[in-house]
């Protein structure tokens, strides 16, 4: 047999050719969006603003959904399926028992702009393309969405106009660069392009804005362009969907190695990365044929999971999404700063969060000085060599953490973890975190 080394591939054809819908699987009905009856309908909005085939893939019932042809070929192009690591290496640095703790991490900081939004913007883009539409509106925090529809929208011939979370666009010029390589118009959000936008600058012209803010203006862009539709990154349920083919293949990959992760863990700001790793193994554990666990990696700065509640609430503060069932903070809730931008949103996904209160699902929040997930993250890239985003750092963490754990309790451990991002265009983080000169 080819030595692979510690990498678990699969071949261009194993990639999975459906994705994985797990609403008629969930252990009690997902609670459907609703109106906040101000007379305004929030649901014909959407069907306005936004591409009708994710629309209806968001309400489907459908297990399994054909990924189409030219989408199969967009990914291949993006370069799936992506590695499976086992962490030899960083498991010899912890002293690990050997092969009684094992860690494995999943590869998605490979993707072309550095992280898993890759896998539904592509599939948007296409959708958007097919529909008819010229532009693509969106909102980014970290700026890895955005650098990921950029990127989608240029692939398959349409414009893109980002809002990004002004503390985050003014610290990360070189990811600006990488969205306008690929076409893309970037405002920092709040901005003067929209109503809500010269609202909030108005009251406050320094306001760093936030996720909430961004989303409310990307929408109300999109109400206001002709032949512009809206994209939501995280959160929603065809976005989970899309990122399913991560979990799915990380299945394939398990069995090719004959293990099974007890653990598996990654990071949480919407829930659109621990979703797509962790569903379609969630899915054999309602079937009872596993016993895995899952726990999510959050920041104090937005403890959506741990300290939240599972109410009714808005997506964003100007009000212009439907109420959605999901662990919230409230949209408007000030939000301390991280360098993990990503993870800072208000809420979590309501399949996440319907999960989450039915006890499938676990949450842990770091605190906001960020200096053990960093700390954990040099820790990654000196044994493993890869330089995970901070977002993915809280996930790497967590999982380091959860290693040790077992082993001081001298339990047998499979631990697997998502790499959702390579921090490339984060280094100042690193360096300001870690006080590098
Ligand atoms: C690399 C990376 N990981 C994770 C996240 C968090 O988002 P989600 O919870 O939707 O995966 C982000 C968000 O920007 C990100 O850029």
């Amino acid at each position: 047999m080819a030595n692979t080394g510690n990498q678990i591939s699969l071949s261009t054809e194993e990639l999975p050719k459906k994705w994985y819908n797990i609403i008629p699987d969930l252990p009690e009905a997902l609670p459907p969006p609703h109106e906040p009856g101000d007379g305004t309908s929030r649901l014909e909005l959407l069907n306005r603003i936004m591409v009708k085939t994710c629309l209806g893939q968001e309400f489907s019932t459908d297990r399994w959904i054909n990924i189409p042809d030219e989408i199969i070929e967009l990914y291949l192009q993006a370069g799936r399926p992506r590695p499976l690591y086992r962490a030899r290496r960083l498991e010899r640095y912890l002293k690990l028992p050997e092969d009684k703790v094992r860690l494995y991490y999943k590869r998605e900081d490979l993707s072309p702009t550095g992280s898993h939004k890759v896998n539904t913007a592509l599939a948007q883009a296409y959708y958007a393309a097919k529909e008819g539409f010229e532009r693509v509106a969106t909102e980014t925090g970290a700026g890895q969405w955005g650098s990921a529809l950029s990127y989608a929208a240029s692939l398959v011939g349409l414009k893109c106009v980002v809002f990004w979370v002004r503390s985050a666009h003014d610290w990360k010029p070189e990811r600006r660069v990488l969205m306008n390589l690929y076409g893309a118009d970037v405002y920092a959000s709040p901005s003067k392009e929209t109503e809500y936008g010269r609202k909030l600058l108005a009251r406050d012209p320094k306001n760093s804005g936030s996720l909430g803010i961004a989303i409310s203006e990307g929408m109300e862009y999109a109400m206001n362009h002709q032949k512009t539709v809206y994209c939501l990154g995280s959160v929603l349920n065809h976005v989970l969907m899309h990122q399913s083919i991560i979990g799915l293949e990380v299945m394939k990959q398990f069995e090719k190695v004959d293990d099974w992760p007890d653990l598996m863990i990654s990071c949480l700001g919407g829930g659109s990365n621990f979703g797509g790793f962790t569903l379609p193994i969630i899915r054999e554990v309602l079937k009872k044929k596993h016993e895995t666990k899952f726990l999510a990696a959050q920041t104090e700065a937005s403890p959506s999971l741990v300290k939240g509640e599972y109410k009714y609430d808005f997506a964003d503060p100007a009000h212009h999404t439907p109420l959605l069932k999901m662990y919230s903070l409230g949209p408007e809730a000030e939000l301390p700063k991280v360098y993990a931008e990503g993870l800072r949103y208000t809420a979590a996904s309501p399949i996440i969060s319907l999960l989450r209160n039915k006890g499938l699902i676990s949450a842990v929040a770091y605190p906001t000085d960020e200096r053990h997930v960093f700390e954990s993250a040099r820790t990654f890239v000196a044994t493993e060599g890869f330089i995970p985003a901070p977002e993915s750092a809280y996930g790497v963490a967590c999982a380091m953490d959860e290693a040790l754990k077992a082993k001081k309790k001298n339990e047998e451990k499979c631990i697997a973890f998502n790499v959702s991002g390579h921090g490339f265009l984060d280094l100042p983080a690193y360096q300001k975190v870690l006080g590098i000169k």
